[in-house]
Parts: structure tokens; C-alpha cells; sequence
């Protein structure tokens, strides 16, 4: 079945097509759409359906995802692509997060991802996956995107980018909120829709 994806992040469709690989995942850039909401939720609502008129009768959805730390009173959060500043750059984002935790010993964090839904009947649907663990001192591994050098997910004594692909997508706060994704679609899989 198709699902049509809010998103021009190349990294993000890379692991929901992996994650979600019986599916044609076709990719709609919502464009000027402000993500200006105090919720994962809610940005990816925002998201959704900006692209939803666009493709009636079809599966559409949209991701919202961050990492949320305790030591930073949640912070980066729903501004994760935008901590350093509009328009920062990933190696600035890590570069301000790395010095925010210098000298911090409660290094807990956890990254979040909200997926919205619409359905070909047009209903909203709502998920989400949260993945737990710590806040390394220092980047390390050239794997993933955004964060990944810088979160020990709990149960890995190494980075998120020194994990195989398979093995992040297999426990991330994606691989978690597309598997409750894949419960609400699986009827169209079986049934070729
Ligand atoms: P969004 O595109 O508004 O959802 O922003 C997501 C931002 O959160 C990204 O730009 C990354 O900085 C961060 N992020 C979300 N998911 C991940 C991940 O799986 N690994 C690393 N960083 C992530």
C-alpha cells in the first residue's frame, strides 16, 4: 500500500522505509509549514495535515521527533532542529548540547517521536515511541543522523551512530512509534489495499 510521508528529511524516510518496508513510502514535502506547536504531537498534526487534501483516499502521515533531556528540563524537545538557532546546523545543535552537559552528572534523556495519521477516510489518528538513555560527554560513530553520536540508548554502552542501521531501527523511538503505526495499517497490507 502507499503511504505518502510529510517529510524532505532523507535520513527520516531512509528508516521508515526500512521500518516499514511493505509499504511504498512516497514522500510529500509540506512546504512553509510553521511547526509551531508546544507538543511532538501537535507538530506533527500541523504536518500531517498540510499534506493530507493532497492525496484523498490515501494512508498519509507525518513524524515530529526529538530529544527531550532531564538535566535540561526537557530541552531540546520539540526545537531539536532548531536548538543552536533557525537554520542550525546539525554540528552546531550537538556542538551547543555537548557544552549545555558539560560537568552534568544526571545525563538521562530519551529521544520521542509522534507520528500523525490520516486515514483514507480522513480520520485522525495519533502514536507515539519514546527510546531511554544517556547523554554521552563526547560524539562518537558516523551512523544516523541529528543526535545519534551523542545517545547511549539504555541496554548499549556505544552511540546510536556506532550501531548498524538495523540494530538502531530496531530499537528507536521510530522503530517504537511505527510499530503501533504498522497495527493501524496492517488490515490495508493484507488486504493489498
Ligand atoms: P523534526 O524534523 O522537526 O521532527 O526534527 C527532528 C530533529 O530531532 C532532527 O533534526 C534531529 O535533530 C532530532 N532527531 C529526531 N530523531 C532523531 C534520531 O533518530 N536521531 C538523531 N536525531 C534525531
Amino acid at each position: 500500500m502507499k503511504l505518502y510521508i510529510a517529510t524532505h528529511n532523507a535520513h527520516k524516510i531512509r528508516e521508515i522505509s526500512q521500518i516499514l518496508a511493505d509499504c511504498e513510502i512516497i514522500s510529500d514535502d509540506p512546504q512553509g509549514v510553521e511547526e509551531n506547536a508546544a507538543t511532538f504531537e501537535g507538530n506533527a498534526l500541523i504536518k500531517v495535515r498540510a499534506i493530507a487534501a493532497n492525496h484523498p483516499g490515501e494512508w498519509c502521515m507525518a513524524d515530529d521527533s526529538g530529544l527531550c533531556v532531564d538535566a535540561l528540563e526537557g530541552e531540546p524537545g520539540v526545537r531539536s532542529a532548531r536548538y543552536a538557532g533557525d537554520n542550525a546546523l546539525t554540528k552546531e545543535n550537538n556542538a551547543l548540547l555537548i557544552r549545555n552537559m558539560q560537568g552534568v552528572v544526571d545525563r538521562a534523556a530519551r529521544f520521542v517521536c509522534a507520528v500523525a495519521l490520516v486515514d483514507p477516510a480522513g480520520k485522525e489518528h495519533v502514536v507515539r515511541g519514546e527510546c531511554e538513555g544517556r547523554i554521552a560527554s563526547s560524539p562518537s560513530g558516523t551512523e544516523g543522523f541529528g543526535y545519534d553520536p551523542l545517545f547511549i540508548p539504555d541496554g548499549c554502552e556505544v552511540s546510536f551512530a556506532e550501531l548498524p542501521a538495523e540494530v538502531k531501527n530496531s530499537i528507536s523511538h521510530r522503530a517504537r512509534a511505527l510499530s503501533s503505526v504498522r497495527e493501524l495499517i496492517v488490515p490495508q497490507v493484507n488486504s493489498g489495499g
